[in-house]
């Protein structure tokens, strides 16, 4: 496990328990080729499939550009003659627009560095290695490090690339990504996570074609409309086997993830920041970090790769105290109440709260300035005394008095132009000074880019959160970036906009866990649009979707969980009929599909039936008792509702393979027959289980190979929690 290099081969070994990943150094110049990445294998010598016309070095063929046009490389070049997508473009001061990397050195240690002010995966010595491959273009004076990281328990391998200019004039990056994956077509099929807002991250799969495809984002956020992740799956792949190429982006900004298919059965994925909107200028000595890009390689199908993105996630890069701790219940009171509240109803949705054991209440917008409805007042973070008579001291001590915890809402990145901060700084907005900028949510972006303004967001911040016992902040973000224009920086640099925003959006929240370092934070962008690896480093939990109908979010869960672990996804019991699309459902499913997740309640609970309310205390216990299976076991998909119209379930298993708890859903109900059969995963078939539902006892063999006959529900909507127990003899 881990990393070396064959110095006869020229080739670096990158190798995980499943996987190897090989880069050949080729022709004297040495170019960085991507000669393997796969199932393990022996062999370093695999240069060979890096050849395409010919073996013949290629300063001898005359055929350069035909060469490097077809040459599998590790981050390619704009400008010499390869045509597929670049990961690396330049234009200098004088106009010259071509770039080419060739071998300097390269340094192998134990554990991975930091990448400074952006979020990355973390790992000591015993995690990982990681590789420093320095390569330069001698014409350019340009240095680039590639950087990457293997893992020695998981099948991960991580990249970003680090880049210098060490000439003596000036240059920029016009695209600057972070992983390049070429590879030949195995018969593959695209899987992304599509969606919009209330429907997030739909999992699409669909054959490879010609030409370039995938995803991307130009919204200044990750987006609802597309995930930055990407996987290539064999058509024959399923949850258990297969192989499956995964590449997902740490980074919560605009992003290309594409995949391009050559007619001479070539791909190449590539993954990082959008080129389009970006620019990046690099005086003499000035250097840019790409944002980091993880790969996870299965050959044990979609199922294998999820537990390594969920095992990496949860323990390489969500970090502090709420890492390994479950994560608290709460009642959240917007849908209860949305802007219409004060604090004598928010004390009402606590006692209630209390009395049946919920851990924490969270009090949504409206809370600040004159905010009424959502027309103003963002921007202003003074609380609003004529709702909150004590402030949110005293709303806390009353909370805290019941024996809960405060949570609180803020969306830190915007301004109302109906704000007094807007009145007294317009410029901190995001605006071109020539036009009327456009709204939306009644709302503009501020220019988190600017040190000023983050300042003078921060400080309110930190007024209102020192105020009072505050152990929760919901952070969201309710709309993407247009009129992208700063005050603060030169014409020719307006293309560095969007990236110092998210840089300034991560440093911002690094502030705030260094300064608060026991509160809980999590993200939210207008329901789950910023759902991505990069929060996860500052936030362990974020807001999955504003939809919370339960057949909805079967769906949205489905495509979510694909990749990040249940103990990042928020998951509520909203009010009924839904506030998104009307539909009724019982209590006890609402409760059961949100269970799985970050637990909580989105309704008035004063408003609920004494038959409703009686079920809360048992809700709480379940997610007691089995939360901690859910966030940090191994996740298996069983059905998908999305795929055959009825039913959905998944289960979870601890570690050790003594407790499994699968969470199954009847959608619709079908003319009585004979019901479903789940076939169990991930049980450990020599072991004896007993399913507490029947108290029949099986081998784990049974339960996955002849399955776990479902007991029949009449009509819609039904779910249940399934569990097994190991018997101990
Ligand atoms: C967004 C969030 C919601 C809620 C509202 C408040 O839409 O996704 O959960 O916080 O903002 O305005």
């Amino acid at each position: 496990m881990g990393i070396s290099f064959n110095a006869q081969e020229r080739v670096f070994r990158l190798e995980t328990p499943g996987s190897a990943y090989l880069i050949a150094l080729i022709d004297e110049a040495g170019f960085l080729a991507h000669a393997y990445y796969g199932r393990s294998i022996p062999d370093d010598n695999m240069q060979y499939l890096t050849r395409s016309l010919s073996d013949q070095p290629f300063r001898e063929m005359g055929r350069q550009l035909d060469y490097l046009n077809n040459l599998p490389m590790e981050y390619p070049c704009r400008g010499t003659g390869d045509f597929r997508e670049a990961c690396l473009a330049v234009e200098t001061d004088e106009g010259y627009r071509t770039a080419n990397l060739t071998y300097v050195s390269h340094k192998i240690y134990g554990g991975k560095p930091p990448l400074e002010g952006l979020p990355a995966t973390c790992g000591g010595a015993e995690d990982c290695e990681t590789l420093e491959l320095l390569c330069e273009d001698k014409a350019l004076g340009l240095h680039v490090t590639l950087l990457y990281t293997a893992f020695t328990r998981l099948d991960a391998i991580t990249r970003s690339a680090r880049i210098e200019n060490a000439g003596t004039s000036g240059l920029s990056l016009t695209a600057a990504l972070s992983a390049c994956l070429d590879m030949e077509d195995q018969g593959f099929d695209l899987i992304t996570l599509h969606g919009g807002w209330g429907c997030e991250r739909m999992l699409c799969r669909e054959a490879l074609r010609w030409g370039e495809q995938g995803v991307r984002s130009t919204r200044g956020i990750s987006s609802h409309q597309e995930n930055p992740f990407i996987a290539l799956a064999q058509h024959t792949a399923t949850q258990d086997q297969g192989q499956v190429y995964a590449m997902n982006f740490v980074y919560s900004g605009n992003f290309l993830a594409q995949v391009e298919s050559s007619h001479e059965g070539q791909l190449r994925a590539v993954m990082g920041i959008a080129p389009e909107e970006f620019r990046w200028y690099l005086s003499p000595g000035g250097a840019f970090q790409t944002p980091e890009a993880v790969l996870v390689y299965s050959h044990e199908g979609l199922g294998a790769m999820t537990r390594t993105f969920h095992d990496l996630y949860r323990k390489h890069l969500v970090r502090g105290p709420w890492r390994d701790r479950p994560r608290p219940s709460l009642v959240n009171n917007w849908e209860a109440t949305y802007f219409d509240f004060d604090t004598e109803k928010l004390l009402d949705i606590a006692r209630t709260a209390a009395k049946s054991g919920v851990e924490m209440l969270v009090l949504d917008d409206g809370w600040f300035g004159g905010r009424k409805d959502d027309h103003s007042s963002l921007g202003d973070w003074v609380v609003n005394e004529e709702k909150l008579p004590g402030s949110l001291k005293r709303l806390a001590d009353e909370v805290n008095a019941l024996g809960m915890k405060l949570g609180l809402w803020m969306e830190p990145e915007m301004v109302s132009p109906d704000s007094d901060l807007y009145r007294a700084h317009p410029d901190y907005a995001l605006q071109i000074p020539s036009r009327d900028p456009i709204l939306s949510r009644w709302q503009l972006v501020l220019d988190f880019s600017r040190k000023e303004v983050r300042d003078c967001v921060y400080d309110q911040l930190h007024k209102v959160l020192s105020s009072a016992n505050i152990e929760y902040v919901k952070w969201d973000m309710n709309r993407e970036l247009s009129d992208v224009w700063s005050s603060a920086l030169p014409a020719g640099r307006q293309g560095e906009l969007r990236h110092r925003y998210v840089l300034g959006v991560y440093e911002l929240q690094e502030r705030l866990l260094r300064d608060f370092p026991g509160l809980l934070l999590e993200n939210c962008a207008s329901g789950g649009s910023r759902f991505d690896p990069g929060m996860l480093y500052y936030s362990p939990q974020i807001w999955t979707s504003d939809n919370m109908d339960v057949v909805e979010r079967l769906r949205i869960q489905e495509g979510t969980a694909m990749v990040y672990p249940l103990s990042t996804i928020s998951a509520h019991v909203p009010a009924c009929p839904s506030h998104t699309n009307g539909r009724t459902t019982p209590f006890e499913t609402r409760g059961q599909v949100a269970l799985p997740g970050c637990f909580g309640y989105e309704l008035d609970l004063t408003k609920l039936t004494e038959e409703e309310l009686s079920m809360i205390p048992g809700q709480l216990e379940d997610y007691k008792k089995y939360g901690p299976v859910f966030h940090d076991g191994d996740y298996y998909r069983l059905a998908s509702y999305r795929e055959n119209g009825e039913y959905d379930a998944f289960m979870s298993v601890t570690k050790d393979k003594g407790l499994a708890v699968v969470n199954y859903v009847q959608v619709l109900s079908r003319v009585p027959r004979k019901p479903p059969v789940l076939h169990l995963r991930g049980l450990d078939e020599g072991r004896r289980y007993r399913f507490t539902e029947t108290g029949e006892e099986r081998s784990g063999a049974a339960w996955m190979y002849g399955g776990l006959l479902l007991p029949r529900m009449m009509g819609d909507f039904h779910g249940k929690l399934f569990v097994l127990e190991e018997v101990r003899p």
